[in-house]
């Protein structure tokens, strides 16, 4: 079965999906993203994704391609045609087409691509394998909290990751202070069985699965703080996990080479594993 995307109106076989050379998305990275979770066919927390990316749209002055009740169409569309079970999909809007200058003209029609992608359903055990993590320097811009297609500093930091072996890196600041994961968000559960994340501001993306994961281990009465953590605290820590909407609740179990515990997923983070698995089933 081919593959269908939607680019700007239309539902085309991957091959001849594409856009103009002059997208201001290709030439400046002038546009924004998200990326949704498909479980049975359904989009987890659609509403604060699609939240965010009103919000990442209003801070770069870009307007909404479609209206929004449109747009919830054209995803389901896209699920549908590509007969998306589980997996995730990927949309993208940019400032539109316009001859290359830095600054934009006003008015500009907005180009809306959207794809999406199966993947096998996770289950516990799938989702308690955990990964090793280098920690790389955080030399993004100061507006994180906008979700950009500009992600050259993440797709280096990946990259050296990959050539050390390992799958992922950790942003670290000036300070020593983690910041966040090229492409999710970063946790450690202290020996005092404290579940930590950065809090939120311009510095970090604020995820959706962070917030989704803070309301279960609340409702599940875990101990969390919103705090920073610097790099030799995460590395005493008894257990450290990532999340993304694509990774979901992904065990840390080394860090720059040095085992998190005892190298193993924590018991801690198994336990948000199976509730965050069951939120993906029956979301509340
Ligand atoms: N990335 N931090 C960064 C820098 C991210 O790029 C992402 C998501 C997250 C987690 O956000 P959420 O829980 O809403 O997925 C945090 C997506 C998955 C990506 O770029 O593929």
């Amino acid at each position: 079965m081919p593959r269908v995307a939607y680019v700007n109106g239309r539902y085309l076989p991957h091959r001849q999906a594409s856009i103009h050379i002059e997208d201001r998305g290709f030439q400046f990275a002038d546009g924004v993203y998200e990326v949704i979770a498909i479980t049975d066919g359904k989009l987890v927390d659609i509403k604060p994704h699609l939240d965010r990316l009103n919000r990442s749209l209003g801070e770069l002055n870009i307007a909404w391609p479609v209206t929004r009740r449109a747009f919830g169409l054209i995803l389901g569309e896209v699920i549908r045609r590509n007969r998306v079970s589980n997996g995730s999909i990927y949309l993208q809007i940019t400032r539109g087409v316009a001859p290359r200058d830095f600054a934009y003209p006003e008015g500009l029609q907005p180009s809306l691509v959207i794809y999406a992608r199966s993947t096998k359903k996770a289950s516990v055990a799938t989702a308690s394998q955990g990964h090793a993590v280098v920690s790389q320097p955080d030399i993004r811009w100061k507006r994180c909290d906008i979700k950009t297609v500009s992600l050259l500093p993440a797709v280096l930091a990946k990259q050296a990751a990959a050539e050390e072996g390992v799958a992922d890196a950790w942003f670290v600041d000036e300070d020593g202070i983690i910041t966040e994961g090229t492409s999710s968000n970063a946790w450690i559960v202290t020996p005092k069985k404290e579940i930590i994340t950065r809090q939120t501001d311009n510095l970090i993306l604020s995820g959706i699965t962070r917030q989704t994961i803070l309301k279960l281990a609340s409702g599940a009465g875990l101990t969390f703080t919103e705090r920073p953590f610097s790099l030799e605290e995460a590395k005493q820590a008894t257990e450290a996990f990532t999340s993304s909407s694509t990774a979901l609740v992904k065990p840390v179990i080394e860090i720059d080479g040095t085992p998190v515990g005892d190298g193993q997923a924590g018991s801690i983070t198994r336990q948000l594993i199976e509730h965050y698995l069951n939120y993906m089933d029956n979301p509340s």
